[in-house]
């Protein structure tokens, strides 16, 4: 979305009036002044004006804990998928987002929130949390993985190389894997690196939020003031 629209949206101001914002230099994204209205925007993004969050007047902040299931997408813009806020019965569900994003294909723990500070906090890297992820494997998994990840390897096209990872063998193709950070498509990618593909993926946690047993795929529950707090 447009950063004027976005401003118009959440400060309930009109379009001209945000714009006015913007040339002044009173929006940050990122740190960053922002001068132009068409910047595109989206739900990671940390905005400020005048070096302050802002929310539109009176709207209350929801959390939640999604079970995302298969076929569903962690964005409001994809042609071919739905969105994983239409599993939302919610008057207000077209204004959440994820703090976060999993595959289309991966099944599991997503955070899911109309609080863009919090989902920042959730996802900025300097505060990257771990998380956990159930692996499915083509094939068994050679007994120096373990030793590899926990190293760190560089995937294709990156520069750095991962950060040390923590593999638990459950089996000869199933295995728990807990990353540090959160690079495109990176268990697929660190599984492929070591010569094995990756046939389901699974989250189990984020930080110290595990998806909560009770729920089941599609499923969601409100976070309490405690797991709120976690971030
Ligand atoms: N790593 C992946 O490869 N896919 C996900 O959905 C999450 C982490």
């Amino acid at each position: 979305m447009r950063l004027d629209k976005h401003l118009h949206q959440c400060i309930g101001i009109s379009r001209s009036q945000a714009s006015q914002l913007i040339r002044a230099g009173r929006i940050t994204i990122n740190g960053v002044v922002i001068k132009s209205g068409a910047q595109h925007v989206s739900e990671l993004d940390h905005i400020l004006l005048d070096g302050d969050p802002f929310d539109a007047p009176g709207e209350k902040h929801h959390y939640f804990m999604l079970y995302k299931p298969q076929g569903y997408v962690c964005t409001n813009e994809d042609a071919h998928h739905p969105s994983i806020t239409k599993l939302f019965d919610l008057p207000h569900a077209n204004k959440l987002h994820s703090a976060g994003r999993l595959d289309v294909d991966t099944t599991g723990l997503v955070l899911v929130t109309n609080d863009g500070q919090w989902s920042h906090r959730v996802t900025a890297p300097r505060k990257q949390c771990d998380k956990t992820y159930r692996v499915w494997l083509a094939e068994p998994i050679s007994p120096d993985t373990e030793e590899h990840f926990a190293k760190g390897i560089l995937l294709k096209s990156e520069s750095q190389p991962t950060r040390p990872a923590q593999l638990e063998i459950i089996t000869a193709t199933e295995a728990l894997l807990t990353i540090h950070e959160g690079k495109y498509h990176q268990v697929k990618r660190m599984f492929a690196a070591v010569g094995n593909h990756v046939t389901q993926l699974h989250r189990e946690r984020i930080g110290s939020l595990i998806l909560d047993p009770t729920l089941t795929e599609g499923q969601y529950r409100e976070l309490t003031p405690d797991e709120i707090q976690l971030f």
